[in-house]
């Protein structure tokens, strides 16, 4: 089981009901490839955290080269775990920032997971900018 974190850039036109669609999308497939994680969304820039087999996760970063809807992917962080985090968000959808229980949510399990602080200090980073 790997997690991978990547940001990448909307493309222009890229807007909220194309990110229901992924959201849709992703929760039909996700759970076929055993991916599950979060997806956040501002506008401009996306997050994502990926956690699943090593191999589903290249299959979905390789769709995820090819999808026009974004960019200028970049990955923030890759590792090996034994343990899935988010067992329950076949791909969870954050696009208002505060006050969101599902961020609390996130907050919360970051947390308390070793190594959730790295993560942790990503999503921040990208909630300030
Ligand atoms: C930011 C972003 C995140 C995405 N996340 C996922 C995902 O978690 N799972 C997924 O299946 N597709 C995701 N997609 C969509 C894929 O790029 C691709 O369109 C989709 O997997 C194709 O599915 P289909 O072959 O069933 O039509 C995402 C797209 C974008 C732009």
């Amino acid at each position: 089981m790997h997690r991978i974190v990547y940001s990448s850039i909307a493309s222009k036109g890229t807007n909220t009901p194309d990110v229901f669609e992924i959201v849709d999308v992703s929760a039909r497939n996700n759970p076929q490839r055993s991916v599950t994680g979060f997806l956040l969304y501002d506008a401009d820039r996306f997050l994502q955290m990926i956690e699943g087999p090593a191999l589903a996760l290249q299959a979905l970063l390789e769709d995820l080269e090819a999808d026009p809807r974004h960019h200028s992917i970049e990955v923030l962080h890759r590792s090996a775990t034994d343990e899935r985090w988010f067992p329950d968000w076949e791909m969870k959808q954050l696009i208002s920032f505060s006050a969101e229980p599902a961020l609390e949510q996130l907050r919360h399990t970051l947390a308390t997971k070793p190594g959730g602080a790295e993560i942790f200090a990503i999503v921040d980073d990208f909630l300030r900018e």
